[in-house]
């Protein structure tokens, strides 16, 4: 019943006779670009904690900010692709400490939610797999 369905869906979309009595485009307009590639989901996790770091650390952390901060651009900088770049294992770590914390650098609660703690912890993670660090000394 529903292979039938299928084949004449096929049949009615494959009869494009008058379509194919046209010449055809040039390859240029008639080829639609590639689809680029699905993002890899540790790309998604790294997009994910970008938006938790940005709403809770942006002020000091996104370089197009005027409120930013040179020695924490030095760090990580969130309007980077790859904001994570320079950061040592150990600054990773500190992610995690932050974000349990619920401080800003001048001890204000930043309303950091369990939801933004486990996006953070599960992108510190794959991260660190991802760089081959050894496991943290418990
Ligand atoms: C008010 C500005 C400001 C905010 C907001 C801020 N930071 Fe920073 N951060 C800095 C500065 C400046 C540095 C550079 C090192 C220093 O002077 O402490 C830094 C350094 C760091 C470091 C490296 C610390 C080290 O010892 O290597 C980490 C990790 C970090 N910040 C994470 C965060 C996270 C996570 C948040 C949000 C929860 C955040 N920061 C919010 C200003 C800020």
């Amino acid at each position: 019943m529903i292979r039938g369905a299928i084949a004449a869906a096929l049949a009615l979309a494959g009869c494009g006779g008058e379509a194919a009595a046209e010449p055809a485009a040039p390859a240029s307009i008639a080829a639609p670009p590639p689809e680029p590639p699905a993002p890899s989901p540790e790309l998604v996790l790294r997009e994910r904690a970008r938006l938790v770091l940005e709403s809770r650390c942006g002020q000091c952390h996104i370089g197009a900010y005027d409120s930013a901060i040179p020695g924490a651009l030095a760090v990580f900088d969130l309007a980077e692709l790859e904001w994570d770049a320079r950061l040592t294992a150990e600054q990773l770590d500190d992610l995690n400490v932050r974000m349990e914390r619920d401080l800003g650098p001048d001890g204000e609660a930043l309303g950091v939610t369990p939801e933004d703690r486990a996006t953070i912890a599960e992108y510190v993670a794959a991260a660190h797999a991802r760089r081959g660090d050894p496991a943290p000394a418990e």
